[in-house]
């Protein structure tokens, strides 16, 4: 079992005072902040990445029986957007600086942008972007623990989201074979 120590009053008033500069970074703030802005941004690029796949998927998505997956990946991009926007802005509440050069996205991000050939390939390369974001995402999380629960539970969010994403993939490759 871990020993909290709680602070008194007197002792989290005065600390607040200290560094007001740093926002929403308090004293108690027990993360590398540089590894986690790097964590984020690298996250940042991978969501972003993710967006604009699953756009060209929805575009490239035609035909009778592509309609289900276009909905799917249209959904999705919706909802990779909203996640990079999370981890937007937890990185300038942090005090850093998000990072959309889209010169360097794909070699910051996690998974590939891949162009997909055919629908059931384009199902099968998002299902495997999105089992990456899920292991690293994973990672994060257990890296981040109680250093900033914070950071920790909007990737934890996220990470569920993901899941429900690969899911849904997998059912859609289900359906095809
Ligand atoms: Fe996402
Ligand atoms: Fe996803």
């Amino acid at each position: 079992m871990s020993y909290v120590q709680l602070s008194d009053k007197n002792t989290l008033r005065e600390r607040a005072r200290q560094h007001v500069e740093n926002g929403a970074v308090t004293e108690s703030y027990s993360a590398d902040k540089d590894v986690v802005l790097k964590l984020l941004n690298d996250s940042l690029a991978t969501e972003l990445v993710c967006y604009l796949r699953y756009k060209r998927h929805y575009y490239m998505a035609t035909g009778l029986r592509a309609s289900v997956a276009a909905d799917e990946f249209l959904e999705h991009a919706g909802q990779e957007q909203e996640h990079a926007d999370r981890l937007a802005e937890r990185i300038v509440q942090l005090g850093g600086e998000p990072d959309f050069n889209p010169d360097s996205l794909t070699e910051r991000s996690h998974a590939e942008y891949t162009e997909g050939n055919g629908l059931r390939d384009m199902v099968f390369e998002n299902l495997v972007a999105e089992r990456i974001a899920i292991d690293s995402y994973k990672e994060i999380v257990q890296y981040l623990g109680d250093k900033d629960p914070t950071t920790r539970r909007i990737f934890e969010d996220i990470l569920a989201q993901e899941e429900e994403h690969a899911d849904d993939l997998a059912g859609l490759l289900d359906g095809m074979n």
